[in-house]
């Protein structure tokens, strides 16, 4: 089975340089939850491109690359978008070539269709997805025949003036044979309102010389992308889907309208989910752990009864076990943590190995680095990773203790059960139980702070 995904439109009503299907929904392109609906049974997907198909072949690329499609996915460049009917045209040798008998027929701007309602159009031969709206809007509007099954599309913008209010409107999703729908293309006109060639037209017209059932789909499902207003409505539309689900699953949300939790994390149960945290990506958070108000997540796994407190961003982070981290910590790309290690506010990690048990407070930063079992890196501690041209590698033992206002300046090795002074920069590197020390003399005058005091009040006049 041969789908057909229509991804080329300008997408106008977006006013974006971003091409529309790029769009997120809870983090994930609009493109992507659509090309991740596809069920099993589609072993093979054409994507009709053109408005910013660098981006979109870009992004596609990325996609296939990371293991998020579920089959192969070519591009077709439908040239000039002249229409959903012209784009399913600019594929008519991409079908013919692989012997298509039937085509699965879905938009790029209508992320939401869950997989189990594309199989229920795929058990039909020839059927579309249709849908009941209190404001139809700019959908097409669906007409049914005697025999309930359709009769035509019509679209918003040629609408005969006096035609009754019409409900059942069109959610842009066909399964149809393909030899009645490609000599349908080839008698398209584009002699309507917008001047386009409408798929929807070629659909109306195969309809004539075969039943094609209009199969009822719900609103949040089939709600397409077409205006920014209709970005945040689907991704209010996504999160509440997303989060009443995972609730079922035993996971608390404090505040669950605030919170964002995209299609492809997974939370175990008994975590709780505070107010306005945003999770995305492919995350996975263990059982027992609490992501604290405004948290931020982005490809993470977060092992069992890990406490993340308010306000820390985490990107391509793993966190062990019962670890704790922020409030407002920001742990980067290659950040590991073993379990029991703990970093604290305003610490900021990158490529840096925490082994079990490390404490790293307050006011850090810790690059490029290894933090043996055990270690505890004082306040205001930074490896200095960078010397202007490239990056180098801390290496810090166990059982270390690293003084406050200390700075690592890398490469440089700290063996087991080091100590170092606080304030001093470490040039060198540290044998295991050495003390690292350096201290500028400290000049101490008896009274001299109440004569200098008393010297700058006389100045004030
Ligand atoms: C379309 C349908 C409408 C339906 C609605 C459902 C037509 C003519 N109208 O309207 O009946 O109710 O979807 O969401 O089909 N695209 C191309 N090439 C083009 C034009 C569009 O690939 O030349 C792509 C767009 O990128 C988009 C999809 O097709 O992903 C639908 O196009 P859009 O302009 O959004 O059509 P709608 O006005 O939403
Ligand atoms: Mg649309």
């Amino acid at each position: 089975m041969v789908a057909v995904i229509l991804a080329a439109g300008l997408g106008t009503r977006m006013k974006s340089r971003l091409p529309k299907v790029l769009h997120p929904i809870l983090g994930d392109p609009s493109l992507l939850w659509v090309l991740r609906s596809l069920p099993p049974r589609v072993s093979r997907a054409l994507v009709v491109v053109h408005h910013g198909k660098d981006r979109v072949q870009a992004a596609l690329a990325g996609w296939e690359a990371g293991g998020l499609l579920p089959c192969p996915v070519q591009a077709v460049d439908q040239g000039e978008p002249l229409g959903t009917g012209h784009a399913l045209q600019a594929c008519i040798p991409s079908l013919d070539g692989c012997g298509a008998e039937r085509v699965l027929i879905l938009s790029g701007d209508v992320p939401l269709l869950p997989s189990g309602r594309v199989e229920a159009l795929l058990d039909r031969p020839a059927a579309l997805l249709a849908m009941e709206l209190e404001n139809p809007g700019s959908y097409g509007r669906v007409l049914l025949g005697a025999a309930g099954t359709l009769q035509g599309i019509v679209e918003a913008r040629d609408l005969p003036s006096g035609l009754p209010e019409q409900r059942l409107v069109n959610g842009g999703a066909y399964h149809l044979p393909w030899e009645g729908l490609r000599q349908a293309l080839g008698r398209l006109k584009a002699a309507n309102a917008q001047g386009e060639y409408y798929l929807t037209d070629a659909v109306t017209d195969l309809a004539a010389s075969l039943p094609v059932e209009v199969l009822r789909g719900d609103a949040s499902e089939l709600a397409g992308m077409n205006s920014r207003r209709d970005q945040a409505a689907l991704e209010a539309l996504a999160a509440e889907r997303i989060n009443m689900a995972w609730m079922d699953e035993g996971v608390s949300f404090l505040d669950p309208g605030s919170a964002r939790i995209g299609p492809r994390v997974s939370l175990a149960s008994d975590v709780t989910v505070e107010a306005g945290v945003r999770v995305e990506g492919a995350s996975a958070i263990s059982a027992g752990c609490v992501l604290g108000q405004g948290c931020v997540l982005r490809d993470c796994r977060i092992g069992g009864d890990t406490v993340l407190r308010p306000y820390s961003v985490l990107e391509g982070a793993e966190i062990g076990e019962g670890c704790v981290v922020g409030p407002f910590a920001r742990l980067r790309e290659g950040t590991r943590m073993a379990p029991g290690s703990h970093v604290g506010n305003f610490v900021e990690t990158k490529q840096a190995r925490l082994g079990p048990g490390v404490k790293a407070n307050h006011l850090s930063y810790l690059g490029d680095c290894e933090v043996g079992e055990g270690t505890n890196v004082g306040a205001g501690v930074i490896t200095c990773n960078y010397d202007g041209f490239r990056k180098h590698r801390t290496v810090i033992g166990k059982g270390v203790f690293i003084g406050s206002d200390s700075q690592l300046v890398a490469p440089v090795t700290l063996g087991d059960g080091a100590i170092v002074g606080a304030g001093t920069t470490v040039t060198e590197d540290v044998p295991a139980d050495a003390l690292a020390l350096a201290r500028a003399p400290l000049t101490l005058k008896d009274g001299a702070a109440g004569r200098l005091r008393a010297r700058l009040r006389s100045r004030m006049g």
